[in-house]
C-alpha cells in the first residue's frame, strides 16, 4: 500500500505555548488536523473564559494563511476555579474541557490541584454541565517511584472519582501504562485516553540508549516494554474509548539539554507520519482513521471532520531542529527517515 486516505484527523492534548513559540509550532499541527483539544498550562495559566477567548485569538492569527485549524480550548483547573467559571465554560461555544493537574507534577502544573476534595463541588458543575474533566493522571508523592506514579493515581484517585461523579466525562491524558488501558477498557462509561505517539513508539531504554537523551523525557514518562504494546494493542483495536493525543509539547532546545532538562517532547511536525508507522508495524494501518480522526470527535459530542487528508509513502527526513524566536526546538525523531508522508495541501 502506497497511499492512504483519512477522514481529516484531530489532536486532543497539544502544548502550543505563547509569544515566539506560538507561531513557530502552530503550522505543524495545522499542517494535517482539523482541530485540536488545546493545553491551558501557560504562565500564568488559562484559568478563566476570558483568558481562554484571548489565547484562542492569539492562537488563530498564528494559523497559516488559509488554514482553517481550529484550537478547541480548555481552562486549567485550580482550587480557587469557582462554579460560575465551569458554568461560562460551559456556555460559551469555544471551552471544551477543563485540565486537571496534580500540583507539582509537570511543566507549569504548580497553580495545580494540591487536594482533589477541594475541587469536588466544581467537578459536580463538570459533570451537570456535560464538560470533560482531563487528567494529568499520576500522583506527585516523592515516596512513589516515578515510573509507578500513573499506576498508584489510578488506585488512589481515579476510581474514587468514578464512583463519586459516575456522570463524569473524563479524559485519562497521555496514558502509558497497561494498568491505565485495563482500567479505562473495563470502567463504567464516560470514560476515555488519549494515546501519545512517542508511548507507542518507545520502551524506557529509548531514555538512556547509548547516553541520556532528553529528547526522549516527557511525563508520564516512557515505560517497560510489555506497557508500550499494551498502549499499541488499545490504540489498534477499534475500541472509540482511545484516540489520538499527540502531547506535543515543544521546549527550546537548550531547555532540554540542561542539567535539569524539562519533561516534554515536541512531535507535532512528523506525529501523523509516525502513528502510521507505528499503525503500520502492528498491521493495523486500516484502523488508523478510527484512533486518529473518528473516536476523538465522537466522544467529545463534535462532529467529524468533513474533508480528508492523504498520506503517501513518499521518504523523506523529519528537521533536526526548528526555529521558534531566538531558540531551536528539536523534534521527536530529529534526522530520521520516515516513510509515510502527507501530502501536502490535503
Ligand atoms: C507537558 C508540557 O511540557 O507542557 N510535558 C510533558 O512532558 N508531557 C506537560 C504535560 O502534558 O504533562
Ligand atoms: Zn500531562
Ligand atoms: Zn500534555
Amino acid at each position: 500500500m502506497n497511499r492512504l486516505e483519512l477522514r481529516r484527523p484531530d489532536d486532543w492534548h497539544l502544548h502550543l505555548r505563547d509569544g515566539d513559540m506560538l507561531p513557530a509550532v502552530v503550522p505543524a499541527s495545522a499542517r494535517c488536523f482539523g482541530r485540536a483539544i488545546v493545553m491551558p498550562n501557560l504562565k500564568p495559566p488559562v484559568r478563566t473564559v476570558a483568558d481562554a477567548r484571548a489565547y484562542r485569538e492569539r492562537i488563530l492569527a498564528a494559523r497559516p494563511e488559509g488554514s482553517d485549524f481550529e484550537p478547541l480550548m480548555t481552562l486549567y483547573l485550580t482550587e480557587t476555579t469557582t462554579t460560575d467559571d465551569i458554568r461560562a465554560a460551559a456556555e460559551c461555544d469555544f471551552v471544551h474541557a477543563v485540565k486537571y493537574y496534580p500540583a507539582g507534577a509537570t511543566t507549569n502544573s504548580d497553580s495545580g490541584v494540591r487536594n482533589l476534595e477541594c475541587v469536588h463541588p466544581v467537578i459536580e458543575a463538570m459533570e451537570k454541565y456535560g464538560l470533560p474533566l482531563l487528567m494529568h493522571g499520576e500522583v506527585t508523592d516523592g515516596e512513589i517511584d516515578v515510573f509507578d506514579r500513573e499506576a498508584v493515581f489510578i488506585e488512589r484517585h481515579l476510581e474514587k472519582l468514578r464512583t463519586r461523579f459516575p456522570g463524569l466525562k473524563l479524559v485519562l491524558e497521555h496514558a502509558t501504562t497497561a494498568d491505565a488501558i485495563d482500567y479505562v477498557r473495563s470502567a463504567p462509561e464516560p470514560i476515555a485516553a488519549t494515546i501519545t505517539v512517542h508511548h507507542l513508539m518507545y520502551n524506557r531504554n529509548a531514555l538512556f540508549d547509548g547516553g541520556l537523551r532528553p529528547h526522549h523525557y516527557c511525563l508520564p514518562l516512557i515505560k517497560r516494554e510489555h506497557h508500550r504494546q499494551a498502549l499499541v494493542e488499545a490504540a489498534t483495536s477499534g475500541n472509540p474509548r482511545f484516540f489520538l493525543g499527540t502531547d506535543s509539547a515543544p521546549h527550546p532546545k537548550h531547555a532540554k539539554e540542561s542539567d535539569c532538562g524539562c519533561a516534554g517532547i515536541y512531535s507535532a511536525p512528523a506525529a501523523i507520519e509516525l502513528y502510521a508507522a507505528v499503525f503500520e508495524a502492528a498491521g493495523a494501518l486500516e484502523r488508523l482513521e478510527e484512533f486518529a480522526s473518528l473516536h476523538g470527535p465522537d466522544f467529545y459530542g463534535l462532529p467529524r471532520n468533513e474533508d480528508r487528508i492523504v498520506l503517501e509513502r513518499s521518504p523523506w527526513a523529519v528537521p533536526t531542529g526548528i526555529p521558534a524566536g531566538n531558540h531551536q526546538i528539536v523534534p521527536l525523531a530529529a534526522g530520521e527517515q520516515l516513510a509515510w508522508r502527507v501530502k501536502s495541501g490535503s
